[in-house]
């Protein structure tokens, strides 16, 4: 995957902000501004104190909101790039965590990848993207973006051990309408190899985000 070089960044269901944060870190970008939507107050507030601990309250704002209302985001702003990583795991199907924030994170209480996708596609800037992460074995993972009017450029499906099958996916879409778009790419990343060591690729992939290797 590029390194992205954005202006302005939204994250859906941007949580305690670590998603949306490190993105920022990444892009290094001093003029970049985000902003966070989050639904759940106790993550939200753990969010807003990070933001001002480390000073950054002049160009990240974390929004109290539910990214299903179409006023969550004041004066109908536009993003280049927006991202999330939805709950997977609709009511009903999967045992439901006693910790709100857990229960959140996993079960779709405040709607899926559909609303996730959808709620990008009304607040992307012409010529954005939108990068999700979701269960590779969900259909609904292509079926969000495509309802909403997304084309998918890059899927990369994650396989934790060697030999297994994937069990996430990250997602880049653009939007149908800035099409042409150049025909899809897929890839694969495994993170451990069979001996639990971490593999070539994704050893090189931590460094090159900055991420510690200890081995
Ligand atoms: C898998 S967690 C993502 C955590 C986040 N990336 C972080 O760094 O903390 C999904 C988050 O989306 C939030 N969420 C789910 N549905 C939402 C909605 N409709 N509006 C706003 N936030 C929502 C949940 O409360 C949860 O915090």
């Amino acid at each position: 995957m590029d390194r992205p070089n954005v202006c302005r960044s939204l994250d859906l269901g941007s949580g305690i902000g670590s998603v949306g944060l490190y993105l920022l870190g990444l892009v290094g970008r001093e003029d970049m501004e985000l902003v966070g939507l989050e639904a759940q107050e106790v993550s939200h507030k753990l969010a807003v104190r990070t933001v001002a601990r480390n000073g950054l309250a002049h160009r990240v704002t974390m929004l109290h909101g539910d990214l299903r209302d179409p006023d969550a985001i004041p004066n109908h702003e536009k993003f280049e790039l927006i991202t999330g990583s939805p709950p997977y795991m609709p009511i009903g199907k999967g045992v439901m965590s006693p910790h709100p924030q857990r229960a959140h994170c996993r079960m779709e209480l405040r709607g899926s990848i559909f609303d996730y996708s959808e709620a990008a596609r009304r607040w992307a800037a012409p010529g954005a993207r939108f990068v999700f992460v979701m269960s590779a074995r969900d259909d609904r993972t292509e079926q969000g973006p495509a309802a909403a009017g997304w084309t998918v450029l890059e899927r990369m499906d994650v396989v934790f051990r060697e030999g297994e099958t994937p069990m996430i996916a990250v997602l880049t879409c653009a939007l149908n309408e800035d099409g042409p778009h150049p025909p899809r790419r897929e890839e694969q990343l495994t993170i451990r190899m069979k001996t639990g060591r971490m593999s070539p690729e994704y050893r090189a992939l931590r460094q090159q985000f900055g991420f510690y290797v200890d081995e």
